[in-house]
């Protein structure tokens, strides 16, 4: 299986990256193959709603915005199995990821249906009112919405130990990946 991961967070080598390339090891060991795009170092400028990549309802694929939003369409979809990994950020997700999503407005929705999609997510909080909820909520609406198949979470706690110190919560990343 193809993968594309969308790494969310402005800090390459923080908690995210770190339990990101758990899952992605993980992946790796069932010989699974892929990309990761760094979305903060990505030019993506928002969505402007102009509609000038559809056509008769449709996207088109293709957004009049020349951004590095060009190769991000491609590589989206050519892959079978897309994974969100971002810290969350005010209950959501961070600026980079939502300029992304935006912009798949362009798509024709149909080169996404019968992908799979994962989310990775870590946050501070410790309780069940720190975002991770919402965003499985989100995320879940999405996929139902494109006809995607949500195969699973895993949100980190990282506000007593971080994900670089936290061995269970890594091996759990892999386990994951490797079970996708
Ligand atoms: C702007 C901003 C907003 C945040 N909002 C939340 C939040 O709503 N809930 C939470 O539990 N943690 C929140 N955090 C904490 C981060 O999600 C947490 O530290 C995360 O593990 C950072 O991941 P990183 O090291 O990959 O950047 C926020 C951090 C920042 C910088």
């Amino acid at each position: 299986m193809r993968y594309l991961a969308l790494f969310g967070s402005p800090r390459r080598t923080g908690n995210t990256a770190v339990a990101l390339s758990s899952f992605l090891d993980g992946l790796a060991s069932k010989g699974h193959e892929g990309e990761m795009v760094w979305l903060h170092g990505e030019k993506i400028a928002p969505c402007t709603s102009c509609n000038g990549c559809k056509k008769d309802g449709k996207g088109t694929g293709e957004c009049v915005i020349p951004d590095d939003m060009e190769k991000l369409y491609s590589l989206t979809t050519k892959a079978d199995l897309l994974i969100f990994a971002f810290p969350i950020y005010w209950w959501s997700m961070p600026a980079q990821v939502k300029l992304y999503l935006d912009r798949l407005y362009a798509l024709d929705y149909s080169a996404l249906q019968g992908k799979k999609l994962f989310l990775l997510m870590t946050y501070e909080g410790e309780d069940h009112n720190s975002g991770a909820e919402l965003l499985k909520s989100t995320f879940r609406c999405i996929c139902e919405y494109l006809e995607i198949d949500f195969i699973g979470s895993l949100g980190i706690s990282t506000g007593s130990l971080p994900a670089s110190e936290n061995a269970e919560a890594l091996e759990e990343a892999f386990t994951l990946g490797a079970s996708v």
